[in-house]
């Protein structure tokens, strides 16, 4: 039998690409996404993959997944990779963003791992592991963060109270907050190239500093390095400051 690996969030992007490490290591791939379009390609290139529509803005069909995953139990792995998000300051964010915004990123997360925690259990020779990607946006605290950044503070609170909580059952929970990595989708959002974000990473570095992370037995993935000692340099000083600055970099 092969080690089982759910991925909600994993028809593109940084969940796609940790797919496909596990693909290479004969996992038995589950993955998760709303996109009809990226659903039919997949299939066609990854045929011994199950592949999932589900759109996890909508609370019925999120009961639906999960019901329907609940057969194909008990997973290793459950990896809460999905994510919405758009460059929040440059875009005013209308009443339907807002709500989708914090329905990817923190609803349907909190239902997720809500699940997952019961439904995660080692075998196969493999332990039992939550990982959810949170942002190195999120650990910034200061006034005036985005819908995006509390979302992700919010995963990363939430992920290190199911750690505490799950460790009598030997379920690891590793939250991971990366930097820029240079995904089709923060391309997309930046106008074909996101060359000029600070400390950009590609995919395959990111999976590396995650999988090196999981396997390592770590609670939590900060990177890449640099990003990590600007965030804890940026959290040692006034919020006040951070916050003006902030604005100064971001409102454009
Ligand atoms: N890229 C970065 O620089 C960066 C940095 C820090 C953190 N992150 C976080 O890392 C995660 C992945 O980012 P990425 O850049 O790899 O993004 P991505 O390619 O857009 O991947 C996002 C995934 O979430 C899924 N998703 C989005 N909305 C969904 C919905 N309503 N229902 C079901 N699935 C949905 C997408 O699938 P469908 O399109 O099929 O719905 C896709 O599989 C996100 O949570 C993001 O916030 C990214």
């Amino acid at each position: 039998m092969k080690p089982k690996i759910l991925i909600i969030g994993g028809t593109s992007g940084m969940g796609l690409a940790l797919a496909k490490y596990h693909a290479e290591r004969a996992w038995e791939i589950y993955i998760i996404g709303s996109s009809i379009h990226k659903i039919n390609e997949l299939s066609i290139q990854y045929p011994d993959w199950h592949i999932v529509h589900c759109d996890v803005r909508d609370k019925v069909q999120r009961l639906e997944l999960f019901e329907k995953m609940a057969q194909c139990t008990p997973f290793q792995r459950v990896i809460y990779a999905a994510g919405w998000y758009v460059n929040e300051r440059r875009f005013e964010l209308n009443e339907a963003d807002s709500a989708a915004m914090i329905a990817v990123n923190l609803q349907a997360f909190n239902d997720g791992f809500e699940w997952a925690a019961q439904h995660v259990q080692a075998a196969c020779g493999q332990s039992a592991a939550l990982v959810c990607l949170s942002s190195a946006a999120g650990l910034i605290d200061y006034p005036y963060t985005s819908v995006y950044a509390q979302c992700k503070r919010a995963m990363w609170h939430t992920a290190a109270a199911y750690r505490a909580a799950l460790l009598s059952k030997k379920i690891k929970v590793l939250a991971v907050a990366s930097g820029y990595v240079d995904t089709a989708q923060l391309r997309a959002l930046n106008g074909g190239s996101a060359a000029h974000k600070p400390f950009l990473i590609s995919e395959t570095r990111a999976v590396a500093e995650i999988m090196s992370a999981l396997e390592a037995g770590h609670d939590t993935a900060i990177f890449p390095r640099r990003m990590k000692y600007l965030v804890a340099l940026v959290n040692l000083l006034p919020k006040k400051w951070v916050g003006w600055a902030m604005r100064r970099k971001l409102d454009k």
